[in-house]
């Protein structure tokens, strides 16, 4: 009951007078009686008209105060409601009351009226529609209260910053940099705001440090947990959750060390007081940063800074020269023959071979010329060729390629060169003469064991070839045999064969003949 004494003080009068109308319309005939209009045609006439109209318009005023007092009253106190809105709302319920008037009282078309009206309020209306969407949408807002005055808010895309004022058209905020933003309320209805002062004021804050590998662990923890917890108090940095240093990782500058606190911008303030919560983080960043410098300082350590460790090292060799004994011993470790030698023996026999150089097309190695010395082939790619048939040229039967050795035959037999060794491209060989690769043998007899395998396997190519030869030879003499015979048979018998372009011949190249007629 006690609620409805405060309204009922509001609405008192309004009440009073749409209470008066209503009962005097319900007493029309005793009204005009005792008020001795009952003679005055006239006014007896106009008599319930007055009473219609008043009571529209009373229930009108009514209605009006009602709103005031029940919704812009109190959504006033929150956010100032603008004048406009309340005469809007004020101009709709007595026009609603005048059309009553007009269609109930005077009993006349309504119609053409409301069309006019609505014609009217459509044309307002799209000429006033982001005025309209912004008071709407700030009504929400009021409503749904994401936000209030004093509150600090970042709106996503755009200025964060705390809330000065809230109006029917605009929010204003001012920003960390003491700037004022005015966001017309439409924009709330389509962007995301982050309210930092809600549900909880106080906001955690991290702060990384990165430290050498060598300064031991505990030692930094001890020195930032220091540092951190001597400015609670300051900024607003909160005692509770307590501040504290933790290791985050190992990244290449050195370790990760993490300070993690918690502030109350409400208590930000120089004595305790709220500051702008704009400000307030980087007080309270500062206040840390200013510790822990301080701290490592006496410690005797510092930030670690990104850095490169850089090693002097003899430079690796990027091309190996022949003539330079050093490189010679290298080339020779990656012939296979000589992988086994120890670099004593390998460098004896740098020192000791030839180098020699072809042209394309040289003879390297001349086909059965005497023979004291092996080679190994350094760079460039030769070509092997031997007698198949005798009175013949000789024929290709291998390549050789670097790191493979060759003239060995003659030089460890001393037969004449069994083969014709020619440069296929431009060639750098190494001469190695008998005496040396004797003296090789001597230490190391596994030496001539390899030597004899490859021999073999190169003789036996070689037979191999020739035999392949001869075989195609035997071949080609048999048909010329054949041939011949087939000739003389067909002579004998007077028969005469048909000419090569008439022949048919089957898969097996046999002939077949005709027969002359006489
Ligand atoms: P030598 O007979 O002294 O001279 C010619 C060289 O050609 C011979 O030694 C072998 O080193 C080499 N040679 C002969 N036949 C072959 C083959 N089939 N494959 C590779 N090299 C061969």
């Amino acid at each position: 009951m006690k609620r409805f004494v405060p309204l009922l003080r509001e609405l008192w009068i309004p009440l009073l007078v749409a209470t008066a109308f209503v009962t005097a319309s319900f007493y029309q005939q005793e009204l005009i009686v005792r008020l001795g209009i009952v003679t005055a045609a006239q006014i007896r006439h106009i008599f319930p008209y007055i009473l219609g109209v008043g009571i529209w318009i009373s229930l009108a005023y009514l209605l009006n105060r009602l709103l005031v007092v029940v919704f812009w009253n109190p959504l006033n106190r929150r956010v100032p409601v603008p004048r406009l809105l309340r005469d809007v709302t004020a101009l709709l319920i007595y026009g609603m009351a005048v059309t009553g008037i007009v269609g109930v009282v005077f009993d006349k078309p309504i119609g053409p009226f409301w069309a006019a009206s609505g014609a009217g309020a459509i044309v307002i209306g799209l000429a006033l529609r982001n005025v309209i969407l912004d008071m709407f949408i700030g009504l929400a807002v009021n409503f749904d209260r994401p936000f209030e005055i004093g509150d600090y808010i970042l709106l996503a895309g755009g200025p964060s910053g705390r809330v000065l004022e809230l109006n029917w058209r605009t929010t204003r905020l001012v920003t960390s940099d003491g700037h004022l933003v005015v966001v017309p309320n439409g924009k709330f209805g389509e962007m995301i705001v982050t309210n930092y002062s809600r549900p909880d004021p106080t906001c955690e804050y991290e702060l990384s440090v990165f430290l050498d590998f060598d300064v031991p662990p505990d030692r930094a923890l001890r020195v930032l947990n220091a540092a951190v917890r001597s400015v609670v108090g300051k900024a607003g940095i909160l005692e509770e959750p307590s501040p504290k240093a933790r290791i985050r990782g190992i990244a290449l500058q050195g370790v990760e060390y993490k300070i993690k606190y918690v502030q109350d911008p409400r208590q930000a303030g120089p004595s305790g007081e709220p500051d702008d919560p704009l400000k307030a983080p980087s007080k309270a960043q500062h206040e840390v940063w200013k510790a822990v410098l301080d701290q490592m300082n006496r410690a005797g350590f510092q930030p670690a800074t990104p850095r490169q460790d850089v090693f002097h090292a003899q430079r690796p060799q990027r091309q190996l020269l022949t003539h330079s004994l050093e490189d010679r011993v290298a080339l020779l470790a990656r012939v296979e023959l000589f992988q086994d030698l120890n670099v004593e023996e390998r460098t004896q026999l740098s020192a000791q071979m030839r180098e020699l150089l072809f042209k394309e097309g040289d003879a390297v190695i001349e086909i059965g010329a005497e023979g004291d010395s092996m080679f190994v082939l350094c760079e460039g790619l030769l070509d092997v060729r031997i007698v198949l048939q005798e009175g013949q040229s000789e024929n290709s039967v291998a390549k050789l390629q670097a790191g493979m050795f060759f003239g060995e035959m003659s030089a460890l037999t001393g037969e004449p060169r069994s083969a014709l060794v020619v440069a296929a491209t431009d060639a750098l060989v190494f001469e190695i003469t008998k005496t040396q690769i004797a003296a090789l043998i001597r230490n190391r007899p596994e030496l001539a064991e390899k030597i004899a395998e490859v021999v073999t396997e190169r003789k036996l190519r070689n037979s191999q070839a020739v035999a392949k030869a001869s075989l195609s030879t035997t071949m080609v003499k048999k048909k010329s045999l054949t041939a011949q015979l087939m000739s003389k048979m067909l002579s004998f018998f007077g028969l005469k064969a048909e000419p090569a372009t008439k022949r048919i011949g089957n898969a097996e190249g046999n002939l077949s003949l005709s027969t002359e007629t006489a």
